[in-house]
Parts: structure tokens; C-alpha cells; sequence
């Protein structure tokens, strides 16, 4: 018998208990023994649950799981940042294995959860704290062993996708917004999903596994989804693509660039097609060439899947490809991020749209809003230029075009 302590009955922790109780047969078959969820950690004991569970395995004490000599596994899904850190650490520390789905945790604190549980010869493992239900860290530990990853490029953040494809389907950002919320995609308060802040975490921990360099979330260049406005939308189907906001990572000989961006992409691009709360990780291998991951991003049981296929290599002693973290130096190089931009700018003036045509390759608009793709240009010279011009951040809309 293998006893877990569950940290979490949200979303995601009632998940792993449902497939847990459904597979039992088969997770018996594959590891040799029962897994059980021995403790449940919650925040509020009151509060009313989905499903009957024995209340007696409920609590709201940690230290009765940690304490607890017969649970040799954590799985933590609290989504907490400073509590979900602590519970992980000091789970390590008492010689119990880790999963977690806590991407913020694993995001801030990755480096140095790793080496503690290298130095207590356990498992930290944290598949589903990326991609939800694709399985992308494991392979990306596998592919690292044959070959350099050069580039990484993904739809990391369901919530945004969801509310683009939403906006294509003709709803504006707000109306997008609130059923994403109704459908239980974005929180009540989205800020980290919209503004890039989730997928920025995802791409940092993808990153500094891929290029075995520490890529902080502060070396990740962030633009969020804010300022999108339907006539977006309608201009870049107009051009034949669609916005997408993605995370890309780009090694060369003289550094990596790493940002997380709104991209058009075009109607051949393997991103163009991911729709709803779906993700898509392409990894590129100097051996492999690319590999692209597609599926569920989010949800109850895609998440909880990916914390089970970890708990399944702990139970059965799986050598999973352990990568040591930050062995690289390696230059940031965002500076020399350059491409076309689409650029729309709204409450603009004749000075302003002179301005704008002499960096334009071609203009879109020329209106209330006007609408530019930009010549070749460093995003950073953009961007200034649009500080001299005073423009609020709610005024304009800037994406990359992808090539
Ligand atoms: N939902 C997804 O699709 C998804 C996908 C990938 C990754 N994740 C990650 O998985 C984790 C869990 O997400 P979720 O959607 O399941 O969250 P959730 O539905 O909000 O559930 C969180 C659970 O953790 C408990 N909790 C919160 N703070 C706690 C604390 N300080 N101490 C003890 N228990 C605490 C809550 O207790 P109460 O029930 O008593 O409030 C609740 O049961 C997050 O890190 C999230 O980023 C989620």
C-alpha cells in the first residue's frame, strides 16, 4: 500500500481522487499495490464539497500529514504560493516525494525545491504544473539527453486562448472574459492569466529545464493580451492569421531570447488551429528537429491525469531523467528581439499617424484607430515609441508577426 497526502480539494486535488478511486484496479495491476489517499488538506473544513469523502480523512492541519509516517507521498495542489512552498519544503525535508500542479511554487522556488529533493534522493515532480494535461516535461527531460533544444514556442495559458477564440467568434474581451469565468477557465481575478504572468512561469520553467540555464521570470520579456479590441481580431483575419498569445524561447550563438507576446500567426502555422482552453508546446531538438504537443492546457481531469502519471513513476521507482538546473551560462539577448508588428493605436491624431507612417511597411487604417504593420523593427524602439507618444497602455494593440 502506497498513502498519499492530498494538499488541495479544489479543482484538481477532487480529480486525482476520482480517477484514483475509478483505476483502482488497474493502478493495482501496473504498480503492485494499492494507492491510497490516506489525508486531505483544506482550507475551510465547512465548506461543502462535490463528492462525499470520509470526513475523517479531511483535516486542516498539515502538520497531521507531515507527521504522519505511512504517507510516503505529497501530491500538492493548494495553488497557494507562500503555503504551497512551505507545505513542498518541508514535505522534502521529512523524506516524502512531491508532485505538485503549482506552477507559481514550482516557477519561484524551482531551483532550489530541486536540489533539496536531489539532496534527499527523492522525487519532485511537477508534470502538470505546465501544459495541464500534455505531458511535455517528462518528454522534454527524455529529449534532452540526445539533443539541444533550440527553440521553444507555446499557447501555454488556456484562459487567453479560450477568450481569443471566443473574440473570433465575434464576442468582445469583456464578454469573452466573463465566460471564460463562468466556465471556470479564468479566475475572478484574471490579471495573471490575461496579463501573461501564468504562461510567463510555464515558459520559465520549460525554459531553464530545456536550456539547463536559469531563466528567471524576470529575464521572460512579458506582453499580456491587454488592449485587444474586436477590430483586432477582424484585422488580422483580414491578413489570413490569427493572435495568439505565446511564449517562445530562441537559442543562438550568441545568447537566448525568451518573451511572452500576442504573435499573429498564419494559417499554416501549427498554432493557428488551437482553439478554446487548448494548449500547444512546440519543442525544437537540433537532432529531433520539432516536435509539437497539443491537448487539454487545463481542467479537472487532464490536470489531475498529469499528477497521477508522476505519482505512478514514484510508485513504481520510474528513473525519471533527473536534469541538474542552471549548469549553463547563457546570455540574455531580448534586447535583439526584432520582427514586423502589427500596431493599432485608438484616440490618435494627425501628428501621431505621421509618426506612425514612417515606420510603417504598410498602413491598415487610417481612422479614429489606425492601424500600422510596422518595418522590421526592435520591439524595444516600438515600445519607446510609443512612451514618447503617451499612449496608454488600454490605447494600443501590438503583436508580433510570426516568421
Ligand atoms: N485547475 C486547473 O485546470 C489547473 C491546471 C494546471 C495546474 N493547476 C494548478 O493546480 C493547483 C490547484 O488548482 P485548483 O484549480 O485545483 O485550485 P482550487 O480549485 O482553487 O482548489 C484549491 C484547493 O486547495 C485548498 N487550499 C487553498 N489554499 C490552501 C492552503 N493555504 N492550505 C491548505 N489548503 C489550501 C482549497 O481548500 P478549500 O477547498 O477549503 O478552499 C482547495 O481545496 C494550482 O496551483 C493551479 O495553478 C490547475
Amino acid at each position: 500500500m502506497v498513502n498519499i497526502g492530498l494538499l488541495g480539494f479544489g479543482t484538481v486535488g477532487i480529480g486525482v481522487f476520482q480517477i484514483l478511486e475509478s483505476r483502482e484496479e488497474e493502478l493495482k495491476n501496473i504498480c503492485g499495490c494499492h494507492i491510497k489517499i490516506k489525508k486531505i488538506l483544506v482550507k475551510d473544513l465547512n465548506k461543502n464539497r462535490p463528492i462525499k469523502v470520509d470526513a475523517s480523512i479531511i483535516t486542516d492541519n498539515f502538520d497531521e500529514i507531515l507527521e504522519d509516517e505511512d504517507i510516503s507521498i505529497i501530491i500538492e495542489a493548494t495553488g497557494a504560493l507562500e503555503e504551497g512552498y512551505t507545505y513542498i519544503s518541508k514535505a522534502l525535508k521529512a523524506g516524502k516525494h512531491v508532485v505538485t500542479a503549482n506552477k507559481a511554487v514550482v516557477s519561484k522556488h524551482f531551483e532550489e525545491l530541486t536540489e533539496l529533493a536531489d539532496k534527499m534522493d527523492l522525487y519532485f515532480l511537477y508534470e502538470a504544473s505546465v501544459g495541464g494535461g500534455i505531458p511535455i516535461i517528462k518528454n522534454l527531460k527524455e529529449l534532452l539527453v540526445l539533443n539541444e533544444i533550440v527553440e521553444i514556442k507555446g499557447i501555454l495559458n488556456g484562459t487567453c486562448n479560450y477568450i481569443l477564440t471566443k473574440m473570433e467568434e465575434g464576442l468582445n474581451y469583456s464578454e469573452a472574459l466573463k465566460i471564460a469565468q463562468e466556465k471556470g477557465f479564468a479566475e475572478l481575478d484574471p490579471t495573471d492569466d490575461v496579463e501573461g504572468l501564468d504562461a510567463r512561469r510555464k515558459l520559465r520553467i520549460l525554459g531553464s529545464l530545456a536550456l539547463k540555464a536559469k531563466i528567471l521570470e524576470k529575464d521572460i520579456f512579458l506582453r499580456g493580451l491587454r488592449g485587444i479590441g474586436p477590430i483586432d481580431i477582424e484585422y488580422v483575419d483580414k491578413m489570413d492569421g490569427a493572435i495568439r498569445l505565446i511564449g517562445e524561447i530562441k537559442v543562438s550563438q550568441n545568447g537566448y531570447t525568451a518573451i511572452v507576446e500576442p504573435i499573429i500567426v498564419s494559417k499554416n502555422s501549427p498554432f493557428y488551429n488551437v482553439h478554446n482552453e487548448k494548449n500547444a508546446v512546440l519543442l525544437r531538438g537540433d537532432q529531433v528537429g520539432d516536435l509539437i504537443f497539443y491537448g487539454s492546457g487545463a481542467g479537472r481531469f487532464p490536470t489531475a491525469h498529469a499528477v497521477l502519471c508522476d505519482v505512478i513513476d514514484i510508485v513504481r521507482g520510474v528513473e525519471t531523467i533527473e536534469r541538474s538546473l542552471a549548469i549553463r551560462e547563457l546570455e540574455n539577448i531580448n534586447k535583439t528581439i526584432k520582427g514586423r508588428y502589427y500596431l493599432r493605436l485608438s484616440k490618435s491624431s494627425q501628428d501621431i499617424y505621421t509618426i506612425l507612417e514612417s515606420i510603417a511597411w504598410e498602413v491598415l487604417h487610417k481612422e479614429e484607430n489606425i492601424i500600422i504593420m510596422t518595418k522590421d523593427m526592435f520591439l524595444n524602439d516600438i515600445l519607446k515609441l510609443i512612451k514618447v507618444l503617451e499612449v496608454k497602455e488600454e490605447d494600443y494593440f501590438l503583436a508580433r508577426k510570426e516568421g
